[in-house]
């Protein structure tokens, strides 16, 4: 059901104009966008503005050399006044604060260099759909109703920009509360592609992971999809577990993380993601794709400050206020800072606070959740009332 690329059809109904200052690279951009992309390059904006008129749909592909406040500026110039024009920037390397200069700028992408080549053209292809936001839908938007007739599932993503967070502890033991309350499976999807440890943390051996998801990425329906969860026995969640070599993570593309999201949320009443401390391709392509967003954050002030930044990024990205949840973990830290101060600098309330345990730490190393392991702890009361926020959406309806 991945909807077609715009480049298997035999003449693209966009340009594609690759831009930058170092020959040899926007040469190579171009061939990495492929054959039936036909990108044109370019030294200079200037340039594409001659050579492609007015009025005709373009993807620019602007290359590192525009990674700079005033290049980034006279994108923005370009694409504000030719709304028939999109734009995707590649960078050296990707960071937080490139990105939100990027979306500032009006540029709808940002794929790393080193990235692999299908990344590139997936980011050109879905510049495009912006491109088209004004046209009528297309007939392959993903249906409101799942494939059995029943309710697509709510997805709910657990994040912050910071490492050490706990999202991992929160995803899992949030996942198993769910699954307990649910007539659905609950599905637990680890998307910290490099260093997921939901497996680890549940006690599971991962004979399957999303890699082999990947492998069979062109056949792959509901059943088989199925046939590679693994099952967490004293709670019933089905876990699909992150690739057990880092490097793997390089073949996974966002395409493919979209096509199992929409396959797992087409039977689960809720697909919770874990997720890595970064706002990658993959990530942003979740939060896009997100009903709902645990928002994780810690007590100390270099926390409340990434988590500021992560807030500022989610509003440039349109994320709806709504779909935020604020939660503080380790609220009973004794440290300076108080509750108060942190909603006050995050001008945004606490949905949750999840004390600081030694409880968590214990539960982690057996590998049972906190949520079965010490029912009645304060941490997994504060869990159980977070699992309350996300009601599985009523039959024949959207989470969203
Ligand atoms: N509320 C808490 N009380 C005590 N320890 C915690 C708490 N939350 C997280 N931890 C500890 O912090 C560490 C990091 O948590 P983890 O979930 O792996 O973070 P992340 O996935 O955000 O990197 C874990 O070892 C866990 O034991
Ligand atoms: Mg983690």
């Amino acid at each position: 059901m991945a909807s077609p690329s715009p480049f298997d059809l035999p003449v693209p109904a966009f340009s594609v104009a690759v831009v930058d200052e170092d020959p040899k690279l926007r040469t190579r951009l171009a061939m990495q966008l492929g054959e039936a992309a036909r990108a044109a390059a370019f030294g200079a904006l200037e340039a594409v503005d001659q050579k492609l008129p007015a009025g005709s749909p373009l993807v620019l592909v602007v290359g590192p050399s525009f990674a700079t406040p005033a290049a980034m500026g006279e994108v923005s110039r370009v694409t504000r006044a030719r709304p028939e024009v999109s734009a995707v920037m590649v960078v050296h390397e990707l960071s937080t604060e490139i990105l939100q200069a990027a979306i500032r700028a009006g540029i709808s992408d940002v794929v790393a260099l080193a990235a692999e080549p299908g990344q590139l053209r997936e980011a050109v292809e879905r510049a495009t759909q912006h491109l088209n936001a004004t046209a009528p839908p297309a007939p392959s938007a993903p249906p409101a109703v799942a494939e059995d007739g029943g309710s697509r599932g709510r997805i709910v993503t657990v994040f912050s920009t910071k490492g050490g967070a706990g999202k991992s502890f929160v995803a899992t033991n949030l996942a198993v509360a769910l699954a307990r309350r649910s007539s659905r499976p609950v599905v637990l999807l680890d998307a910290d592609l490099q260093f997921g440890d939901v497996a680890v943390m549940l006690g599971l051996v991962p004979t399957h992971t999303v890699i082999d998801a990947v492998n069979e990425i062109d056949r792959l329906d509901v059943s088989l999809l199925q046939s590679l969860l693994i099952e967490h026995e004293p709670s019933g969640l089905r876990v699909l577990a992150a690739p057990i070599e880092p490097a793997f993570a390089d073949s996974i593309s966002l395409a493919h993380v979209r096509r199992i999201l929409d396959l797992l949320a087409s039977f689960a009443s809720h697909v919770v993601i874990d997720t890595p401390a970064s706002f990658n391709d993959i990530v942003l392509g979740i939060l896009e794709q997100t009903d709902d967003i645990v928002l994780m954050a810690g007590m100390d002030i270099p926390n409340i400050k990434n988590t500021k930044i992560g807030l500022q990024t989610l509003r440039l990205l349109h994320v709806p206020p709504t779909k935020v949840k604020l939660t503080l973990n380790r609220a009973n830290s004794k440290v300076k800072l108080d509750i108060a101060d942190v909603e006050r600098t995050l001008q945004l309330k606490a949905d949750c606070l999840i004390p600081s345990d030694i409880a968590v730490p214990q539960s982690i190393n057996k590998g049972v959740p906190i949520v079965l392991d010490a029912p009645r702890s304060s941490v997994a009361r504060s869990l159980e009332r977070l699992a309350e926020l996300f009601p599985a959406p009523a039959v024949g309806e959207r989470a969203r």
